[in-house]
């Protein structure tokens, strides 16, 4: 593995293919043996989590079913700032057992709004699964269920993730250097 370069930006090897592939493999076996029974939703939040989402689903060999969501973030009229909403994700929640898929929480703020959003709509049990989570950065509290990586307070790409639209297809984690 070798640096890359994104627009202006130089971001170093972190984490390997091969060790994100042996986390999510034991994260995969955690969600399996804790919902095997309950026909759980799995629902990738959209761009970040696309590409943990397609290997985290092929290592549950249980019976479950998948989707997407995303939230688009917006500068709303009130003076509390941000906006979230969720788009997609239409089908009927009452009653479920969800495994919400990140590719990673920051300040958690997003996590803590989707929560309020699908608990709304009668979710019976709903998890937090993420790739990664800096455990620094976070601003609220929030109960996360399964994580693959906590990492220190650094911008990283790949495996899904991307700075300024570029990134997301490297296999390997890098961090920015500079
Ligand atoms: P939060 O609401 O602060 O937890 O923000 C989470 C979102 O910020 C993630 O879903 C990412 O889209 C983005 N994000 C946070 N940290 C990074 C990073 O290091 N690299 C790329 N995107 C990040
Ligand atoms: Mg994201």
């Amino acid at each position: 593995m070798s640096a890359i370069i994104l627009h202006d930006k130089t971001f170093v090897p972190m984490i390997s293919a091969e060790e994100i592939a042996t986390r999510v493999a034991q994260v995969g076996q955690q969600i399996a043996t804790d919902l095997a029974d309950r026909n759980p939703l799995i629902v990738g939040v959209l761009n970040g989590a696309f590409v943990f989402m397609a290997d985290l689903v092929r290592q549950l060999p249980i019976n479950c079913e998948t989707s997407f969501l995303r939230v688009a973030s917006y500068s709303g009229m009130q003076s509390t700032g941000q906006v979230r909403e969720l788009i997609g994700l239409d089908q009927d929640l009452t009653g479920r057992t969800l495994v919400i898929v990140e590719d990673i929480i920051d300040s958690g703020r997003t996590m803590v709004h989707l929560l309020e959003q699908l608990k709304s709509r009668g979710a019976a049990d709903i998890r937090i699964a993420t790739l990664l989570v800096k455990p620094q950065n976070l601003e609220v509290d929030l109960k996360v269920d399964y994580c693959a990586f906590e990492i220190p307070n650094d911008f990283i790409v790949g495996y899904g993730l991307d700075y300024d639209g570029l990134g997301r297809n490297y296999p390997d984690i890098y961090v920015y250097q500079g």
